[in-house]
């Protein structure tokens, strides 16, 4: 088996400094098989608002920089909450600068909602996902309700129902990599 890495672009749908979505990212980076190695990414606020003017041949250095994480990676985790029943503009800005290109397409994703309820927004998330052709898997997809209260200040994972679900979403997630080398 090769000693390379396999590379994980992770993706956090909320921009606040103590978001329990960034936290989860965290917590899974520490978990996950020592053969995983996940980047998280801290600029999608930095991403230009997406204009279909823009998105040229050249995009914005930003978007270049962005999608070449996403063509560099060999899988897609991304974890956020749920904004007024949609996903956070932030986020749906960054899919925007996607769908003209092909860089999702194929890759083994991840997907986790993590909200007060989240359940619309999931829902959009894997609609989007599909039509940008992630590659998709039923058993990598988790919907964690009432985050707030399941995660503390430092990360940890206060309930234990939790702890077990993101400990099969880990499972099953890093499988899809596994199971393909
Ligand atoms: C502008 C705004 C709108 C929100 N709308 C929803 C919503 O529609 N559904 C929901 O489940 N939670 C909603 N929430 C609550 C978020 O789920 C909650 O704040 C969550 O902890 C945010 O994730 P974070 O901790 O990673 O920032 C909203 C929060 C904000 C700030």
């Amino acid at each position: 088996m090769s000693s390379q890495k396999i590379k994980i672009f992770a993706i956090a749908g909320s921009t606040r400094k103590n978001s329990s979505n960034f936290k989860i990212l965290k917590y899974i980076s520490e978990k996950i098989n020592p053969q995983f190695e996940i980047e998280i990414f801290e600029e999608i606020d930095q991403l230009p608002h997406f204009n279909p003017d823009l998105d040229q041949e050249i995009p914005p250095q930003k978007v270049t920089e962005f999608r070449n994480k996403i063509i560099q990676a060999d899988g897609i985790l991304i974890c956020t909450p749920e904004y007024v029943f949609s996903l956070p503009g932030t986020l749906k800005n960054a899919f925007e600068w996607c769908v003209s290109s092909t860089v999702f397409s194929g890759k083994n994703t991840g997907l986790i909602t993590a909200s007060a309820s989240g359940e619309m927004g999931h829902e959009q998330l894997l609609l989007i996902m599909k039509t940008v052709e992630a590659k998709l898997n039923n058993d990598a997809q988790l919907l964690i309700q009432g985050i707030r209260g399941k995660i503390d200040d430092e990360g940890k994972i206060t309930n234990p129902d939790t702890e077990k679900a993101l400990e099969s979403f880990i499972a099953n997630f890093g499988n899809q990599f596994l199971n393909e080398l």
